[in-house]
């Protein structure tokens, strides 16, 4: 960077802070997250909220760090379509029209969820049958991707399929409507119909491994992903969520050796749901922040180890309570939970630190 612009970031910067300007996170000053992973060849994103974007604050630390959103709710079935003949799109269209105004690529999450527990009440009550099956899930990707087209080029086609358990003769895969009524196929349908739907977007499967990187559930979903690339399903990429916690970190060598497993399938790789949650494990709220920026920093170093495509945090200020994690925890619902790279005033905090050391350090 020449003189003159970095004098001019450290004048904004100093503007900013004296103006009262909160958050460093939202102002002028030291190359922004996404700048310093774009010169990496690593693209970062995170999930965002439509209500958020009606704050300031949020829009700009947004836009300063951030060049990939994926609406964290708005996209997905029960949201947008309440009962079987009315979709609902004004929440995702505002995310999806402000990520057109500001450049930034929007992923698409997601278009067919497994669990009974995420699907509108009125699709339980449909015949599970294939023909019924079929003909919603078509219909419900078909007027989902194709009110998109162009605008939001990956998407989340399936999401969490394989099932947690893996105790022998168990069902791989989580039960649910979809499941019931078409059996396993109903995943390799679901891409099927996306390709056919919108042809020019990039297809995913989405899921998690309780923030690990190896394990018996990873490899039961780099199965899964074997047996649907060998079976010329139009299947383009995997999304890792990612959800991890200081308690059981994910170790950086076997997040390297999951990441490139999964990219020699053919497939692009991106983490598309990191956070880090300190509320469980140990230590002073200090020493917890710390071991927080020790995860973050492991995930964004395997990421660029693998040169994998991206890395999609799940949020990116505490300033939100994840409170559906704190009630999967049997945590006091009003406990804090500080998961993510930016505190509550928009503030970098340690694991955004850490991160930005990483992406300055050269190039192995
Ligand atoms: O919008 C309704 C509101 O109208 C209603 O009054 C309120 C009370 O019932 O519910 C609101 O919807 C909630 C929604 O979040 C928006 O806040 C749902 O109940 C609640 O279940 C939903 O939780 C989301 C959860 O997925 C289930 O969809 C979380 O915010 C979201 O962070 C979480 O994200 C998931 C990914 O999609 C998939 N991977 C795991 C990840 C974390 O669980």
């Amino acid at each position: 960077m020449n003189p003159g612009a970095c004098l001019g970031r450290t004048i904004a910067a100093c503007a900013g802070l004296l103006a009262g300007a909160v958050g460093r996170g939202a102002v002028e000053g030291p190359p922004a997250l996404r700048e310093l992973a774009a010169t990496r060849g690593l693209r970062v994103g995170t999930a965002v909220k439509a209500a958020a974007l009606d704050e300031a604050v949020y829009r700009d630390t947004l836009l300063r760090n951030f060049a990939i959103v994926t609406p964290e709710n708005e996209l997905k079935m029960k949201p947008v379509r309440p009962a079987r003949d009315r979709f609902e799109f004004a929440a995702a269209d505002r995310i999806v029209d402000f990520a057109q105004q500001h450049g930034l690529r929007v992923r698409g999450h997601t278009l067919c969820w497994a669990a009974d527990d995420h699907q509108p009440a009125w699709l339980l009550q449909q015949a599970a049958t294939p023909a019924v099956a079929q003909d919603l899930l078509r219909e419900h990707i078909f007027t989902v991707m194709q009110r998109y087209h162009g605008r939001v080029r990956d998407w989340d086609v399936v999401n969490e399929s394989i099932a947690n358990s893996n105790q022998p003769g168990a069902s791989p895969y989580v039960d649910g409507y979809w499941l019931r009524a078409l059996g396993e196929d109903y995943i390799a349908l679901a891409f099927r119909l996306a390709r056919e739907a919108d042809p020019a977007a990039r297809l995913f499967y989405n899921d998690y491994d309780h923030g690990r990187a190896l394990g018996p559930k990873s490899d039961r979903i780099f199965a899964l992903l074997q047996r649907l690339k060998a079976a010329g399903v139009p299947l383009d990429g995997v999304g890792l969520q990612l959800h991890c916690s200081i308690k059981d970190p994910p170790k950086r060598a076997e997040l390297v050796a999951n990441f490139r497993r999964l990219a020699d399938l053919g497939l692009v790789v991106q983490v598309t749901e990191l956070d880090v949650e300190t509320m469980t494990g140990s230590g002073t709220p200090e020493e917890r922040l710390a071991q927080q920026a020790q995860v973050y920093r492991d995930v964004f170093a395997a990421a660029l180890e693998a040169k994998i495509e991206a890395v999609v945090t799940w949020g990116f200020t505490d300033k939100f309570r994840h409170t559906a994690l704190l009630r999967r925890k049997n945590l006091p619902p009003e406990l804090d939970t500080p998961m993510w790279l930016f505190d509550a005033a928009y503030d970098p905090k340690p694991a955004f630190d850490a991160v930005t050391h990483l992406l300055r350090e050269p190039a192995p």
